[in-house]
């Protein structure tokens, strides 16, 4: 027990997250330093691929992505909160007032991919092929935020996780799409490999982040919110 304090009072952790969870990590983190704040701390944001090889080269303490069963290495893994993936386009798209919208609507529009190696990308295509159909790709990007932008530029439209609009980036510029089959409802969880002690200080974080997720939910539904009525919208 005194060890275990002890083992808290310094030390370091690394953390590793998908892109999306950059969008929350830092809160975590930013609150378990308060409380902990002889500990070192680092964060690395990546995709989901390289996530995976990370944890298989025991590069980090602890690891969020999602799908852990399918990380194609044994893990344990502990549900964090949702990562819900919606579809976006510019407030002024006209598909942006129309209910319901179909998949093959939205086969026809030009569409701005994520990266080789990105899970929302994995997430697109599956949820296109289980309508017998593929996106109508536009552009690749690297990078959620760069997406947000070519949005905003009129390239296209994307799929975002709802956790990269809760800093009500865009102001009224980006408008949620009504389309069927969306959001996906995906989740984070908090994993590393099978069979590899946690160190006292991750596991601490472990159960500090686990207890954030009404926090993280009551972030998301005020985003859900704010879209579903973009500004200037008058119906
Ligand atoms: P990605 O993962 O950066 O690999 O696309 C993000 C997510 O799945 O939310």
């Amino acid at each position: 027990r005194l060890a275990d304090l002890k083992g808290l009072k310094s030390g370091r952790f690394r953390l590793a997250v998908i892109t999306t969870a950059k969008y929350f990590a830092p809160e975590i983190l930013g609150g378990f330093c308060e409380r902990y704040p002889g500990i070192d701390v680092s964060l690395k944001v990546t995709n989901r691929t390289r996530i995976i090889e990370r944890m298989e080269a025991n590069d980090d303490d602890l690891y969020i992505f999602g799908e852990p069963a399918n990380a194609g290495i044994e893990v344990e893994a502990t549900y964090l909160a949702p990562n819900p993936l919606i579809i976006v386009a510019r407030a002024d798209h006209p598909l942006a007032r129309k209910p319901r919208i179909s998949m093959e609507c939205l086969a026809r529009e030009r569409f701005i991919l994520r990266e080789p190696g990105s899970g929302i990308r994995d997430s697109v295509i599956h949820r296109f092929a289980e309508s017998g159909l593929q996106p109508n790709v536009r552009m690749e990007l690297g990078s959620n935020e760069a997406i947000k932008h070519a949005i905003i530029a009129g390239l296209g439209i994307s799929a975002l996780s709802l956790h990269s609009l809760t800093l009500d980036w865009g102001a009224g510029r980006l408008a949620m799409l009504d389309v069927e089959g969306f959001p996906i409802e995906r989740a984070w969880y908090l994993v590393h490999p099978k069979g590899r002690e946690l160190s006292t200080i991750a596991k601490t974080f472990l159960a500090y982040a686990v207890d954030r997720e009404p926090d993280i939910r009551a972030m998301l539904a005020r985003t859900f919110a704010a879209l579903r009525t973009p500004t200037g919208s008058t119906s």
